[in-house]
């Protein structure tokens, strides 16, 4: 395995009303199945694809309750301090409910710690747009026309985002 991360970190959400718990932890080979389910709810599991040839298992996080796998993350490093987001879903059951944020959290700190300070991310979703630059500072820097249908059938590009590293770091650490 490469930039690879064991660690099981416990998630449980602050708002009671949603309360639930759940594990982050790294995807293993047979997890694959389920990754894919969870990628489905969102359109996001053709792969292979133009869009998202391969997914890399050694870089990415499951989120796990009562296990089951109802969350995924991926990441990979493009050039040496610079990394990319691949995909993240929730199961839609399981939205709302931090899950996504410990995901997030836990791809950024990984690329962190291989020497990232500036991350990539495309989304289509204005609401995961919004979510994005809300909770991590990303800034928008362009748009990609999707190459196929992938992710939301209704909206034909991505936009890319941008963010620092070392700002979210500190902000985060507030
Ligand atoms: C993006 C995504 C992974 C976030 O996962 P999540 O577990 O819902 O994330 P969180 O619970 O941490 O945050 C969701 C946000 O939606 C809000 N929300 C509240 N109720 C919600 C609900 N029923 N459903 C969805 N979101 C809800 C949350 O309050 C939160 O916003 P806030 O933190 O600004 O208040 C998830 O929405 C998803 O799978 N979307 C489809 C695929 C996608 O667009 N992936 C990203 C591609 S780059």
């Amino acid at each position: 395995m490469s930039g690879c991360f064991n660690t099981v970190e416990m998630g449980v959400p602050e708002d009671a009303t949603t309360a639930c718990s759940f594990a982050i932890r790294a995807a293993q080979a047979e997890d694959y199945a389920a990754i894919l389910a969870v990628l489905k709810t969102a359109n996001f599991h053709h792969i292979p694809s133009a869009e998202m040839p391969e997914l890399d298992l050694d870089c990415c996080f499951v989120a796990e309750r009562g296990g089951h796998i109802v969350g995924v993350a991926g990441y990979k490093m493009i050039v040496p301090g610079e990394g990319k987001t691949t995909l993240m879903a929730v199961d839609p059951a399981m939205q709302g409910a931090g899950l996504g944020m410990a995901l997030q959290r836990r791809r950024l700190k990984a690329m962190r710690e291989l020497g990232a300070r500036a991350v990539t991310t495309n989304a289509d979703l204005p609401h995961v747009i919004a979510w994005y630059k809300k909770h991590f500072g990303y800034r928008e820097v362009g748009q990609l026309a999707k190459i196929h249908a992938f992710g939301d059938p209704g909206i034909d590009h991505w936009t890319t985002l941008r963010m620092n590293l070392d700002a979210w770091q500190e902000r985060d650490a507030v």
